[in-house]
């Protein structure tokens, strides 16, 4: 089974919807293996969005992920990243289909309320600066065989 990064922005705990969007991944069947509340200070953000420096939005991605605190997860399933990807939708949430986390929860890019790891390489590395080793927990759900054939 494959891990995603997950973090609900700064956006989902001030508008108190972090159990709502935590609830579409455990209905859908995937599992939650580590999850930690962070205010994100500007150098890990910089970090973790450095693919993005030399981009115009840069500093303001900065300010919103450092504006309040972020809950940061790491989430297991099959296919899981591209998985998750699709629950997400969207980076526009203008553009994100309706169902979709980002088409249901948000108006503006710089209010997208969710990141989610785009290949198993940023998944890796992302979890990496997050999460140390021994904060994954490695547990077995007793409903697999129900939500896995
Ligand atoms: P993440 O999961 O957060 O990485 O989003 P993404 O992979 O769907 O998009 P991308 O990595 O291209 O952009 C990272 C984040 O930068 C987005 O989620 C937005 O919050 C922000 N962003 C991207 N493009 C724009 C833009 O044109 N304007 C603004 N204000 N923010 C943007
Ligand atoms: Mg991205």
């Amino acid at each position: 089974m494959e891990q995603s990064f997950v973090m609900m922005k700064p956006d989902v705990a001030q508008r108190r919807l972090l159990g709502k969007i935590l609830t579409r991944f455990e209905e859908k069947g995937l599992q939650l293996v580590a999850m930690k509340l962070l205010q994100i200070d500007e150098s890990l953000a910089k970090e973790h969005y450095g693919e993005h420096a030399e981009k115009p939005f840069f500093n303001d991605l900065v300010s919103y992920i450092t504006s309040s605190p972020s809950l940061a997860m790491v989430i297991k399933g099959d296919d899981a990243i591209s998985l998750i990807r699709k629950i997400v939708g969207a980076t526009n949430p203008k553009e994100a289909d309706l169902g979709t986390i980002r088409g249901d929860f948000a108006m503006d890019m710089g209010r997208n309320v969710i990141h989610a790891s785009d290949a198993p390489e940023s998944a890796k590395r992302e979890i990496a600066l997050f999460f140390d080793d021994d904060e994954i927990c490695d547990y077995q759900m007793v409903d697999d065989s129900w939500i896995y054939e």
